[in-house]
């Protein structure tokens, strides 16, 4: 589909955002999208390793916040079905994930990280999760993986202060493993991904689930997220927010 690209390289699946217009901000269809290219990974044999990364040296803007103002203002709740069956995926996947991040990573783009077995940067990367400051509160189980994964005090920093990190903070968190050129990360990963296809792919896979949370604790930190997240978006913080946003360039 348009705005996503699937490619498969032998073993290797590369899901690849291309929304350059809008900084590859990620829409419903792309969370379909991305979910579909998760979820019929798992039981295809050939594939055993998948890359995520973005086009035109950026990984992502994060939730389209235009989706997010229709969320808010309609009473729906089809974003969170999207971006939740997607983070299901996530969790329910079994294959090592790769992320390869140019440019920015700005919500969602730097929580969905925290799932990723291994992430690459390009130096000039930068990760941003700005949920406060649009009135929202952090998901994709972040609120669980990030302090566990770069300690409570620098999770408080970017998670609720909106701190931003660049590549070489990222990989000193703990959270980036190699920081690379700026757009060789895609590249990189690939050869990573090799590394990780040449290993014994049973011995992998039961190694990956001891070092990760049950998937039970997941979904269900997941769940309690998206419930505040849901009532978050109606709330006129966060409608306040997004309007500021789409009007910034009139101001
Ligand atoms: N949702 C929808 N559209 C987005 C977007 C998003 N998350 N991020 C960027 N865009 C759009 C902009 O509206 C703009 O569209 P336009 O050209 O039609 O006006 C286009 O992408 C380019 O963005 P722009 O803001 O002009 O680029 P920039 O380089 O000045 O800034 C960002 C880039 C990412 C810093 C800035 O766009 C931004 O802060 N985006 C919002 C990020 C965000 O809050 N995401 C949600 C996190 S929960």
């Amino acid at each position: 589909m348009g705005h996503l690209l699937v490619s498969d390289n032998d073993a290797i699946r590369v899901i690849t955002l291309q929304r350059p217009e809008k900084k590859n901000a990620i829409t419903r269809d792309m969370y379909r999208a991305m979910s579909g290219a998760i979820d019929s990974a798992q039981n295809d044999p050939v594939i055993r390793c998948i890359v995520i990364t973005g086009n035109s040296g950026v990984f992502t803007a994060g939730n389209d916040l235009d989706d997010f103002l229709k969320d808010g203002t309609s009473g729906g709740d089809e974003r969170a079905s999207d971006a939740v069956k997607f983070l299901y995926s996530l969790v329910q996947n079994t294959k090592p994930l790769i992320a390869a991040v140019e440019g920015i990573a700005v919500g969602i783009g730097t929580t969905m990280l925290f799932h990723c077995d291994y992430v690459l940067a390009g130096s000039s990367a930068t990760f941003s999760t700005p949920f406060i400051h649009l009135g929202l509160v952090p998901e994709g189980a972040s609120s669980l993986l990030a302090p566990q994964s770069i300690g409570y005090q620098r999770a408080f920093a970017m998670l609720v202060m909106g701190r931003t990190l660049n590549a070489n903070e990222a990989r000193e968190a703990g959270f980036v493993n190699t920081v690379v050129a700026p757009g060789e990360a895609a590249a990189e990963a690939e050869k990573i991904a090799r590394e990780i296809c040449a290993l014994p792919a049973e011995a992998v896979a039961l190694s990956r689930k001891l070092l990760k949370p049950q998937p039970e604790e997941l979904t269900r930190r997941i769940d309690l997220e998206s419930r505040l997240f849901g009532e978050r978006l109606r709330s006129e913080e966060a409608i306040a927010a997004f309007q500021a946003f789409f009007a910034r360039k009139k101001r």
